[in-house]
């Protein structure tokens, strides 16, 4: 039997990624965390492509598309991220890299560079993708669409200790101004924003654990 296609979409810090790896895990599937090819593109204009008071030249990154190598290593399930051969797993989890992601993101020659591999990689099958885009672009036919939501306040409170826990030190309100400011790019850009399909199921999970989320996805995929 051909193993399933899950789209999981959602808000900044809804859980999507760790809860996407459990549940890879859980059904044999490889999990594909869309959200860190955007951060991985971000990180290589920071490198690369600014202006001389620190912004983000477009024109110069988008001329840089053939320079940029992303690949994935699969480690035990888990594809991580490789850009130009170096691990930048941890170097996409910046404040640097957080508050321009969303801006390189909505730029419609970044999305088109990014989205011939993400369908490639889920052609075979048997993969869980997280983003904001996988269920009403990348992937409209999966077989199973999810649509995660929670409280500003709840996000805010996640991310921070995710990033605590990365070493990162940071700020409560600077996080929350962040995701913020995100949701609002994400949701109002013209290519592909962040919405929910139509035939998606929303879970909001301001008052359940992770564990009662996953089990909540769960329930769905073996009901069917
Ligand atoms: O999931 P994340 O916070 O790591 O995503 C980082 C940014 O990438 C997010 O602000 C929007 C963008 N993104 C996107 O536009 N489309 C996706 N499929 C995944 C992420």
């Amino acid at each position: 039997m051909k193993k399933p296609v899950i789209a999981i979409d959602g808000y900044s810090s809804t859980g999507k990624s760790s809860i996407s790896k459990v549940i890879a895990q859980k059904l044999g599937l490889i999990h594909l965390d869309t959200g860190a090819l955007y951060r991985g593109v971000t990180w290589f204009a920071l490198q690369n492509c600014l202006y001389e008071d620190g912004s983000i030249n477009l024109g110069q990154l988008f001329s840089s598309f053939d320079q940029i190598e992303l690949e994935f290593k699969n480690d035990n399930g888990e594809l991580i991220l490789f850009l130009n051969h170096i691990d930048i797993s941890k170097a996409i989890r910046t404040n640097e890299v957080s508050d321009n992601v969303s801006f390189v993101a909505k730029q419609k020659e970044v999305r088109d560079f990014l989205l011939q591999s993400q369908r490639t990689l889920a052609q075979k099958g048997g993969i869980i993708m997280d983003g904001r885009d996988i269920g009403t672009v990348v992937l409209p036919n999966a077989d199973f669409k999810f649509f995660l939501t929670a409280s500003i306040d709840e996000r805010t409170k996640r991310r921070y200790h995710e990033l605590l826990s990365l070493g990162i030190n940071t700020e409560e309100e600077q996080v929350k101004k962040n995701l913020l400011e995100r949701d609002k790019i994400d949701s109002e850009r013209e290519i592909a924003p962040l919405r929910q399909a139509e035939d998606a199921t929303v879970i909001d999970n301001t008052n359940l654990t992770k564990d009662e989320t996953i089990n909540s996805i769960l329930s769905h995929i073996q009901k069917i």
